[in-house]
């Protein structure tokens, strides 16, 4: 653990502090919601289980104690209403805003719908942030942003054409957030996440992230697809990384009014290597696995190679990831194993 998570996580447990978690019910929503709970905070979640799941916050019920559970308002209700955002923000010190529809290929199917959540929800919980007057307005960004600018590793101000909607989306989110600060000087965070894996994200539907369904898949023993010949690469991220950099991120809200920071771990996995990497992980966990992949075409609007430069997360929020691909698989295959089964 760096030395200043540490430090916020003891000062937030001696002073207590209330976060809104909006997509709470979600993958990466549901492991900030356990954290913060787990540190003693009172958390107000919102959510409208468009991608989202009931079961997701029973599991985090399940994981910690009764006491900290009741320290958790959850409202059903969906961002695009206003309304709705002012009330989940009524007595909020610090928000992580992640819910938004995520995936590239639902936003080429749907773009109506990714821009309606994704920049017009967006706007709704900023007007609403900076009328309630939050301490911190900390938003999930995304590495989609650098969409086909060609250098590696990427670095926050170097970004290129968007190559999907959501990459318009999340684009759009981080010059709101510009404007925000220098019209209204409210002062918010883009965390520009690179592929985050870990527990509860979900294996299943069309638009399932890579982990959880190639894990699923071979638990059950079933052939896996690569799109593309395997060498496009991710700088994977576990979610306890992603935790990390939230929680630092609330708590250094910047002088600037705004700034946007990659969240990875620094390392460049192929699709080839990701693979082994987890029959591995599968093999260590007792399911043993020997079908090949089969191959397939490219996707439409991916992009080439992906790889995170996190200097700027170091330097200025103290960030540290602890958890390599290869370790935060470890961390999360005895979750897949018993869940995907
Ligand atoms: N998972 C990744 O690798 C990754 C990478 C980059 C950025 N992100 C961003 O991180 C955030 C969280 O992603 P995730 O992977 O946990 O996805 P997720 O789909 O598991 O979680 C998103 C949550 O938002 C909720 N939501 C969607 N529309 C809503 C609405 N209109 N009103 C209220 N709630 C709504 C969903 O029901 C869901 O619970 C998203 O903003 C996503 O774009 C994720």
């Amino acid at each position: 653990m760096s030395k200043a998570f540490e430090q916020v996580c003891e000062s937030l447990k001696h002073h207590p502090k209330t976060w809104l978690v909006t997509g709470c019910a979600g993958f990466i929503g549901s492991n900030l919601l356990e954290a913060l709970l787990g540190m003693d905070q009172t958390v107000v979640g919102l959510d409208n289980f468009a991608t989202g799941f009931q079961h997701n916050l029973d599991e985090v019920k399940a994981q910690v104690t009764p006491e900290q559970w009741a320290r958790f308002r959850f409202i059903e209700g969906d961002i695009r209403h206003l309304d709705t955002c002012r009330e989940a923000l009524r007595g909020v010190d610090y928000v992580l805003h992640q819910a938004a529809l995520g995936s590239v290929p639902r936003s080429i199917n749907d773009p109506i719908t990714s821009n309606d959540v994704n920049i017009g929800g967006f706007l709704n919980m900023m007007v609403a942030a900076r009328d309630e007057q939050v301490k911190a307005f900390v938003f999930a960004a995304s590495s989609s942003t650098y969409g086909d600018h060609p250098d590696l590793p990427k670095v926050e101000h170097k970004i290129g054409n968007p190559l999907s909607p959501y990459a318009i989306t999340k684009l759009v989110d981080e010059l709101y957030a510009k404007v925000f600060a220098s019209t209204y000087g409210f002062k918010s965070i883009g965390l520009r996440y690179f592929n985050v894996f870990g527990k509860r994200q979900t294996p299943n539907g069309a638009y399932a992230a890579v982990i959880p369904k190639w894990t699923s898949a071979m638990i059950h023993q079933q052939t896996i697809t690569v799109n593309g010949d395997g060498e496009t690469s991710r700088d994977f991220c576990f979610v306890e990384n992603v935790i990390q950099a939230n929680i630092l991120a609330a708590t250094h809200m910047p002088e600037t009014g705004f700034e946007v920071y990659n969240v990875a771990y620094h390392a460049q996995t192929t699709l080839n290597t990701l693979f082994k990497y987890i029959k591995e992980t599968l093999a260590e966990n007792g399911v043993h696995y020997s079908l090949a992949p089969q191959y397939a075409d490219f996707r439409a609007g991916d992009v080439r190679h992906s790889f995170a430069n996190i200097d700027k997360a170091r330097t200025q929020l103290g960030y540290e990831p602890a958890y390599s691909i290869v370790q935060g698989l470890a961390k999360a295959m005895p979750w897949y194993i018993q869940f995907l089964k």
